[in-house]
């Protein structure tokens, strides 16, 4: 399933299909990597990517080096706690120089495929997990969906969130949804969500498995999901186990997949593409934890 050959023709429905191959002019590092303004330039914070020639490791292992007022550290990219306390670094690594574009994508999907389905955004009650400074949460409101709660599990995240992007959220819990506080769970039940969302958290020692199939029990049965994946997760396993649940909630129909895209989430810090796969689906029963 899931398998990689030559279409390319962009985002259309179905539940099974073969991704289009790696548009090799997106293989081709022509131009070096660099960062442009944003808020941090304001600070006197600057962004470096290192050589990617000494760089031999995987997508959670990237780092890059951030000036600020004159010291150098060296932030790896899955310590979203340090760049988070940084108002802007966020933006500036992951979208100014790596060229993320998958807040807007999977939101642009969910809107076409809601759309298509004549439900309103409005008619949205979302929980966003792994939330973030909120820049989901964001492109949510921009296209209208009134009722968003976040989850995340660092309080970095809220506190950016807070910081950045005021008003964006109707509730911003920093919990552990595998374990959660007895009174966040009540609340978090009494939402009624029927929109799950999450972009660029599973996988890579984000989010795991578990974390995700709590948030899918909270979705009223019928209810939508919106989230990436790394396109390799639905071929093979990630260490955490998450593309074989996802592989298996689509086989046995406890996802039913409504349309999926695949695209480049950003660049490497070699350059290279990074493709990721958004999917929009609809709970159909609760999901397979798979050993
Ligand atoms: C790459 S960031 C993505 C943030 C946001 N969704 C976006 O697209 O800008 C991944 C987020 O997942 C959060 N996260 C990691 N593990 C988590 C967990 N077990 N539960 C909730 N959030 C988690 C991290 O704290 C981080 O904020």
């Amino acid at each position: 399933m899931w398998g990689g050959t030559s279409h390319n023709d962009g985002p259309r429905r179905g539940s099974r299909r073969a991704y289009p191959a790696v548009d090799p002019k997106e293989t081709v590092r022509e131009r070096k990597l660099q960062s442009s303004p944003s808020a941090t330039a304001e600070r006197g914070v600057e962004v470096h990517i290192p050589d990617p020639s000494g760089f031999a490791g995987d997508q959670d292992e990237e780092w890059c080096e951030v000036a600020i007022d004159g010291e150098t550290h060296r932030i790896r990219f899955h310590d979203y706690g340090r760049i988070y306390a940084i108002p802007g670094l966020y933006e500036r690594i992951f979208y100014d120089t790596l060229e993320c574009d998958s807040p807007q994508t999977v939101c642009s999907l969910l809107e076409r495929v809601l759309r298509e389905h004549d439900v309103a955004p409005d008619e949205l009650r979302v929980l966003e997990l792994g939330a973030g400074n909120g820049m989901v949460g964001e492109e949510l409101e921009h296209r209208g969906v009134a009722e968003i709660v976040a989850v995340d599990i660092l309080e970095e995240a809220a506190e950016a969130a807070a910081r950045d992007r005021p008003g964006v959220y109707d509730d911003y819990k920093v919990i552990d949804l595998t374990s959660p506080p007895d009174r966040d769970r009540h609340d978090l039940e009494q939402q009624e969500f029927n929109c799950l969302v999450t972009v660029a958290a599973l996988g890579f020692g984000d989010i795991p498995p578990e974390a995700f199939a709590a948030a899918h029990d909270l979705i009223e049965p019928g209810g939508w999901l919106a989230f990436n994946i790394k396109e390799d997760f639905l071929q093979r396993d990630d260490n955490s186990g998450f593309g074989r649940m996802i592989r298996q909630a689509l086989d046995d129909g406890a996802l039913e997949l409504v349309d999926d895209h695949r695209y480049r989430h950003r660049l490497a810090v070699d350059g290279q593409p990074i493709h990721y796969v958004a999917l929009i689906a609809r709970k159909r029963s609760e999901l397979p934890l798979v050993a």
